[in-house]
């Protein structure tokens, strides 16, 4: 399928994991990347696959949560890409503790990644995808793809501050829905579950078989599910799609 042939996509935290799979795969269906992540030379693995798939892909070093860094970002990927169709943020963190013990700066890290990072990027994107009109002045707009979680709409022990940001970038994402459909720009979020990672391998094979009872898919999930999901988000077959919650967790919770 190369359904993006033409269009441009951000993906920050693109360096491993979830994001470099979704880097690929937007790349496999024909958009060109910027591969955003801390370090710039973090970077060239996702670049050396996005450029195997046959698109042009640039290497930005951004830290989501400095605005400055992240508007001089859109600058270049406008300068060397030409514009902005698809934003994806993905990049976040972790620092689990129980509420009662969590510090200021745990609590704030967590909120400045994962939800004012998503913030200053959606923010940042909105102006030059207002500027993508067709020949004949249509509003082409772009998508926008938050990458929430699972527990970010049931909740979880020890993750004050992960859920309490996932909750708000589900909420944030409904909000940028509301106020820039008019331009044609789309906003949804995907709400992973359990995805097999290096940050998950290493949890204890009960608290696995604990999670396992909770997922009628019998599986846990992996990059490329969510990468699929994104895909489909990022494009004209799901275009009447906005300020939607895509659980992808193999049935975890409804
Ligand atoms: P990961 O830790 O493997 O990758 C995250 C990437 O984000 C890394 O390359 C890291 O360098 C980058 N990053 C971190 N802070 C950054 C910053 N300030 N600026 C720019 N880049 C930064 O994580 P993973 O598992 O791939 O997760 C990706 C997203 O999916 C995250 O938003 C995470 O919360 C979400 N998620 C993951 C799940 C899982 O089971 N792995 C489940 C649900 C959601």
């Amino acid at each position: 399928m190369s359904d993006l042939k033409g269009k441009v996509a951000i993906v920050t935290g693109a360096a491993r994991g979830i994001g470099a799979a979704i880097a690929k795969k937007l790349a496999e269906r024909g958009a060109d990347i910027a591969v955003c992540d801390l370090k710039e030379e973090w970077c060239a693995e996702t670049v050396a696959a996005v450029e195997a798939a046959g698109s042009k892909a640039v290497a930005v070093g951004v830290n989501v949560a400095v605005s400055a860094e992240v508007d001089a970002c859109v600058k270049t990927v406008i300068e060397k890409l030409g514009k902005v169709d698809i934003m994806v943020n993905n990049a976040g963190i972790t620092k689990d503790g129980l509420l009662m013990r969590m510090s200021d700066a745990d609590w704030e890290a967590v909120l400045d990644v994962n939800l004012k990072g998503t913030f200053f990027f959606t923010r940042a994107v909105a102006r030059p995808m207002m500027k993508n009109k067709a020949a004949d002045g249509t509003q082409l707009g772009g998508s926008i793809i938050n990458i929430a979680s699972v527990v970010g709409i049931m909740g979880n022990a020890g993750q004050a501050n992960y859920t309490a940001s996932k909750g708000g970038v589900i909420a944030l994402t409904k909000t940028t829905a509301k106020e820039l459909g008019s331009r044609n720009i789309r906003c949804n979020a995907v709400a992973p579950g359990f995805i097999q990672s290096k940050m998950t391998d290493v949890l204890p094979e009960d608290v696995k078989k604990a999670y396992m009872d909770t997922i009628p898919l019998k599986r846990f999930g992996t990059a490329d599910d969510i990468a699929k999901a994104v895909a489909w988000l990022a494009g004209d077959e799901s275009s009447y799609v906005t300020g939607q919650i895509l659980s992808v967790n193999g049935g975890m919770i409804g």
